[in-house]
Formats: structure tokens, C-alpha cells, sequence
């Protein structure tokens, strides 16, 4: 409820200062926290202003192949385009990034230049009229071997794994009263940082950059430390169709001797 009369507020705002909004993005999931943004009440604002709706599911698109998790994405139904890179959660080699149109003619009527080289064709799109590159790499044949070979049901099984790790990855981050979470989790990255209470508070920042270097030099293991309401983050993605539970102990245990370390 709070978005929702935020994002109205920013169109209205806006519209007052004489600009044009003219576009909606949410975001499915996150970069930093991989959390979703309400969809459907995001849609029915777009809808309310007439505004273009679109719906940055880079990261979190794959889940529409998991019975058991597609519903986190209810609402992008609605969306008039969509960003969704399978060099992410489908795992294909990168680049493999796209973007999906409800209506193409919209995008043939914006951008559509012929080149006078190149024969017209009939009933069939020549993508490197519409985009800005021309020439390009045949990078959805990746994708089509990767849907092929792994299929929808090997992919549910890779996602389903995933938020099983992350759930088991929250809750040693919920045991140790020294770690908080940015949010709670609703994809395979989780996003924490420490807040020892026997360190100032004004030294947490370089108390978690020392943790993530101490975490690559003892264990091997990559955290990245992203900026997140002003202060340093430790984020883990649980992407590695290898990561076991036993890899996530060591990495608690690690954590656990660093934070022994500085008091
Ligand atoms: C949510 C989201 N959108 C977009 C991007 C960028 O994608 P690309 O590398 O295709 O520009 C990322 C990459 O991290 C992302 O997480």
C-alpha cells in the first residue's frame, strides 16, 4: 500500500512539474536483495494513468518454470514488455538477455528501419532492423540446447533446490544474533550484513568488508558487498547447482570464528 501511493505520488508529482510519465518498471527480482515488487498492484497503477508497463524479470523470469514458485510472479501477465536474461537463473552462457514485447508491432512501428541491402521479407521479423545492433551472434541457439537438454522439469528441479538452500542459508543467518537480514528472502539471494553489538556501530561497514575478504582468503567462498541503504552488504547467491548444505556450514563456520576473532 505504501508503494502503490509512493509510485502515485512520483506520476502525479511529475505530471504537475509538467513532465510525461509514460512507463512503469518493477523489478522481479531485486539486483541486491532479489525481492519482488508487487506485480499486480503495479500493473493496475499503469493501468489507472495509462502508462506502459514493464516488468525487469532479468533474474527472477525463471521462475515461470517452477510450478511451485511461478505464483511469486502473478501480474507479470499484464506486462506490455518484459526483460528476462537466461544467462542468469537458466544458467546458458552468456550473453543470453532479451527483452519480450505483448505487442510487436509496437516496437516494429517505433523502430523499424529497413536497410536498402537487404531484402524485405515477408511475415517474418528481421530483428536487426528493430534493435540497435545489427549483426549478432546466434545467441538464442544456447538457449534453445539449454531448454532442450534440461527441459522445464530440470529446471523446476534446479529452482525448487535453490530456494531450499536459501531457506536453509536464512535461517543460520536468523540463529546469530550478530547478522541481520536486508529483507527477507524470496529468490536464491540473500542479503546480510553483521551488526556485531561489540564493535561501534560506526566500524560495522569495515567490520563486513573484512568478513568478505576473510571469507575468500580462509574458505574460497565469494560473498559480494554491495552498498544498500548507505551501508556495506554481504550478498550470497545460491545459484551453483553444486552448493550443498555442507558448504553452507563451513561458510557459518567461518563466519562465526571471524566474528570470535574481533571481540
Ligand atoms: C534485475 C536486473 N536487471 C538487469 C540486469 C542487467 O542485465 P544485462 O547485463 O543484460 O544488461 C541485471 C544484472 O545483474 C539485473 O540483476
Amino acid at each position: 500500500m505504501l508503494l502503490r501511493s509512493a509510485i502515485k505520488r512520483a506520476i502525479e508529482n511529475a505530471q504537475q512539474q509538467g513532465k510525461l510519465p509514460f512507463c512503469v518498471v518493477a523489478t522481479a527480482g531485486t539486483t541486491t536483495t532479489g525481492n519482488i515488487d508487487p506485480l499486480q498492484d503495479i500493473n493496475a497503477i499503469a493501468r489507472e494513468y495509462d502508462l506502459w508497463f514493464h516488468v525487469d524479470a532479468a533474474y527472477g523470469g525463471a521462475l515461470i518454470f517452477s510450478e511451485a514458485q511461478r505464483s511469486r510472479l502473478a501480474g507479470i501477465e499484464h506486462a506490455d514488455s518484459i526483460t528476462f536474461n537466461p544467462q542468469k537463473w537458466l544458467y546458458v552462457a552468456k550473453t543470453c538477455a532479451m527483452v519480450l514485447f505483448r505487442d510487436m508491432s509496437a516496437l516494429t512501428n517505433a523502430f523499424r528501419v529497413s536497410a536498402p541491402y537487404m531484402r524485405d521479407t515477408e511475415g517474418f521479423i528481421n530483428l536487426g532492423e528493430i534493435s540497435v545492433q545489427g549483426t549478432r551472434h546466434a545467441d538464442v541457439l544456447k538457449l534453445w540446447l539449454s531448454l532442450y537438454h534440461i527441459g522445464k522439469s530440470g529446471y523446476a528441479q534446479l529452482i525448487e533446490e535453490s530456494y531450499r538452500l536459501t531457506e536453509y542459508f536464512t535461517r543460520l543467518v536468523r540463529k546469530r544474533p550478530f547478522l541481520e537480514l536486508a529483507s527477507s528472502p524470496e529468490m536464491n539471494i540473500v542479503c546480510f550484513r553483521g551488526v556485531p553489538p561489540w564493535i561501534p556501530e560506526a566500524r560495522w561497514d569495515q567490520w563486513n568488508t573484512d568478513l568478505q575478504e576473510y571469507l575468500l582468503r580462509e574458505g574460497n567462498v565469494f560473498l559480494s558487498l554491495p552498498t544498500y541503504r548507505g551501508h556495506y552488504w554481504l550478498r550470497a547467491v545460491l545459484l551453483n547447482p553444486y552448493l550443498e548444505e555442507e558448504i553452507i556450514d563451513q561458510l557459518f563456520e567461518l563466519v562465526d570464528r571471524f566474528a570470535q576473532e574481533t571481540i
